[in-house]
């Protein structure tokens, strides 16, 4: 090689690996698919990741960081075409009997029919806080971002930065918040047509096999946990020039919802929501559970 071209060659080198560092937040480095084999694939440099189900098995992934409040955000375009019988998962959970969870899943549906965004908020292993929604878009057709913003004052769950839902710290009025366990972020496409799609009622068609959801663009500012050192809160897009402004980047660990922010989830309630656990009265005949009160 001349010296010229390998200048250029070197200045390639470099140029790459700065580009590297200053976008982190890769799927190599955050995650590592945990089941389905190679149903589960990341590619385009760790840029891109895919799950696919077919008739054996499903596939997921799992961070490879534990989190101790957080604010997440990944973007997924769901199965297209008849994804009924499919649900696809993204949630953080502490795992065990007595687990602390925050839940989005995707209920597929078929070719034209809306999936249904399901919620659910687990604290000491209780759940039972379902809310439910149809979006308004098609989630096949792109990808958008789901949010869960998890802070010491409350869960907020945001749909391309719209937040559809709050949950909020309400322990000093004796109901469960999730606040002391690490929980690692888990997204798996698996198959559930005995529940999924209205009710059970339309299965899984394996002529469709396999079916793929994929994943981009994973943000987390949060604090990362370690048995050894306790918690430490960054963002794992940090490049190495912004290390040093940490308080300010921590703004997420005392967000809440403006007045803006609860107009909007009163628009996504009102014309989206098409379950809500508090307004179920078959299933809590004794009256709501006690947060309902305070929404
Ligand atoms: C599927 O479509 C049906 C008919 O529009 C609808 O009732 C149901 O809520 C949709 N979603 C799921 C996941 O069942």
């Amino acid at each position: 090689m001349t010296n010229y071209k390998f200048l250029i060659w070197f200045l390639f080198l470099v140029a790459t690996a700065f580009v590297g560092v200053t976008y982190a937040g890769n799927f190599y480095q955050d995650f590592e698919t945990t089941w389905g084999d190679n149903r589960a694939k990341i590619l385009e440099n760790g840029n891109l990741l895919t799950l696919s189900l077919d008739k054996a098995s499903g596939s997921g992934f799992r961070s490879k960081n534990e989190y101790l409040f957080g604010k997440f955000d990944l973007k997924l375009k769901l199965v297209p075409g008849n994804s009924a019988g499919t649900v696809t998962t993204y949630y953080l959970s502490s795992l065990g009997s007595t687990h602390d969870e925050i839940d989005f899943e995707f209920l597929g549906n078929l070719s034209g029919d809306p999936y249904i965004l399901h919620t659910n908020v687990f604290a000491q292993g209780k759940g039972n806080k379902e809310q439910q929604f149809y979006l308004w878009f098609d989630p096949t057709k792109d990808f958008h971002t789901y949010s869960i913003l998890w802070n010491p004052q409350s869960i907020i769950f945001s749909v391309d930065g719209t937040p559809i839902r709050e949950f909020k710290n309400l322990a000093s009025k004796g109901v469960s918040f999730p606040k002391s366990q690490a929980m690692r972020m888990y997204s798996s496409l698996w198959n559930a047509d005995d529940w999924a799609t209205r009710g059970g009622l339309v299965k899984t068609d394996w002529t469709q096999a396999p079916f793929t959801a994929s994943y981009r663009n994973f943000n987390a500012q949060a604090c990362v946990w370690s048995s050894s050192s306790g918690s430490s809160c960054s963002s794992s897009k940090k490049s190495p020039s912004s290390s040093s402004s940490s308080s300010s980047s921590q703004s997420w660990l005392r967000e809440s919802l403006d007045a803006n922010g609860q107009a909007k989830i009163r628009w996504a309630q009102k014309n989206y929501m098409i379950y809500n656990y508090c307004t179920d009265t078959k299933r809590f005949p004794q009256g709501s559970p006690p947060e309902c009160s305070f929404a």
